[in-house]
């Protein structure tokens, strides 16, 4: 055969193949293939093969306003995909001949032992994604033992979520109320048994005006919204934490977050504290003089400031200052396994998830939310498998790399 015939009958069989249904299967798949995050619609929470099933599904089940709330980052969502893209930059260095058959998931928080280092987020609002809100969450979080932080702005009260949970939360805190406010909700946090409070220090502002994904959302949502809003907006009903603080001292910029709001935070409780939203090295080490107990390297899910910049880019700048000085947890982007162990490796002593429960919680509610959570773990577990770490103790700076 000629190269000419060669070509020809390359080119014929290419021909065939192109209008082919096998082809047609097999360029879908490389299709999605390409957009790994794009997810599929399912209709049980067993069918989810990672959690951007979840996420596909939440995006169709729920209002367009209400997922839009959730999805939302800021202006053009820039720092919303650098924390997803900054997670290429690394890579894993797996450690062969390792006798693995043991995985030891474990980690101490305070003292106190957790099964994983998987921490679900604070988000406020929670009814947004179901009815039961955060205490589908809770009781997902008791049945696989997480540790739950509960978002000032719940849409369900602390006490309730304590007892869903049958073990006490953390308290995330904005100072809305001012200090008789903040006083009242640490009251009422420290009498439902939370051992520890993180002062969330990302919005000094409302970012609301920034939210343009969610403005979108909103414009194509023509339901009527009284039935779950007093106000405008989509987290406008009244919070259950701002039980008996009046309507005019509710907001968040009559005082401003300083240092030293945070060195009062500490003379205020015997709660340990917690800063989440720190990004930058200088700050950590301000934290850590200031005597804060954890720091939690996060920009909010990218829906705070615009920086651009991917949360665990932040962890690689804030961990070495901190140097083991204070309990450093890490969340902003973190969707499967080996992120969470690229943290680790970059020295978070744990991890925070929010939209990837939330996507589970939107979609199935309870069993949902255990979903996104047994995916993860599991996730994480085959992850130190293959990376030859047989415990937390061995994932290390050794374990990454970076392209
Ligand atoms: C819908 C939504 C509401 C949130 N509400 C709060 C909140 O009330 N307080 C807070 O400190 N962080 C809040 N966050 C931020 C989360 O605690 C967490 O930092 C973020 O979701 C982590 O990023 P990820 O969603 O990429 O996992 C919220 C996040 C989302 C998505």
């Amino acid at each position: 055969m000629t190269t000419q015939q060669c070509n020809n009958n390359r080119r014929d069989f290419l021909k065939y193949l192109a209008a082919s249904p096998l082809c047609n299967a097999l360029a879908g798949l490389e299709f999605a293939h390409a957009s790994t995050e794009a997810g599929q619609r399912i209709t049980s929470p067993d069918q989810a093969i990672d959690i951007f099933d979840l996420k596909a599904t939440a995006s169709e089940v729920l209002p367009p306003a209400h997922y839009g709330y959730m999805a939302t980052g800021v202006n053009a969502d820039k720092t919303l995909r650098a924390n997803r893209e900054a997670f290429e930059n690394y890579y894993l260095r797996s450690t062969r001949l390792v006798n693995v058959r043991q995985i030891d998931t474990r980690v101490n928080i305070f003292g106190e032992e957790w099964p994983t280092p998987i921490v679900i987020a604070p988000v406020g609002s929670q009814k947004a994604f179901h009815s039961d809100g955060e205490l589908a969450t809770a009781r997902a979080a008791q049945k696989l033992n997480h540790l739950q932080i509960l978002s000032t702005v719940s849409s369900t009260p602390i006490e309730q979520v304590a007892e869903a949970r049958g073990a006490p939360v953390w308290f995330q805190l904005y100072t809305l109320g001012g200090w008789p406010g903040v006083r009242k909700m640490l009251r009422r946090a420290e009498a439902a048994g939370c051992p520890a409070v993180a002062l969330t220090v990302d919005l000094p502002t409302s970012s609301a005006p920034a939210r343009h994904t969610l403005q979108r959302a909103i414009r194509l949502d023509s339901r009527d919204c009284a039935v779950c809003h007093e106000g405008s907006g989509v987290a406008a009903r009244q919070k259950p934490m701002f039980e008996g603080i009046a309507a005019d001292e509710r907001d968040r910029r009559g005082m401003a977050l300083t240092w030293d709001f945070l060195e009062q935070l500490r003379q205020e409780t015997q709660m340990k504290v917690l800063v989440k939203g720190i990004v930058t090295a200088e700050d950590a080490e301000r934290c850590v003089e200031y005597g804060v107990d954890g720091i939690i390297v996060s920009n909010h899910g990218g829906r705070a400031d615009d920086s651009g910049r991917g949360a665990i880019d932040s962890l690689a700048e804030v961990a070495p200052a901190v140097n083991g000085r204070a309990t450093l947890l890490m969340d902003s982007g973190i969707r499967r396994g080996t992120d969470i162990l690229k943290a680790l490796a970059l020295g978070a002593d744990a991890i925070m998830i929010g939209r990837p429960y939330l996507w589970g919680l939107g979609s199935f509610g309870q069993a949902g939310v255990e979903r996104a959570l047994q995916i993860l773990r599991d996730e994480f577990k085959i992850a130190m498998e293959f990376a030859g770490t047989r415990s937390i103790r061995e994932i290390g700076p050794d374990s990454i790399g970076m392209v």
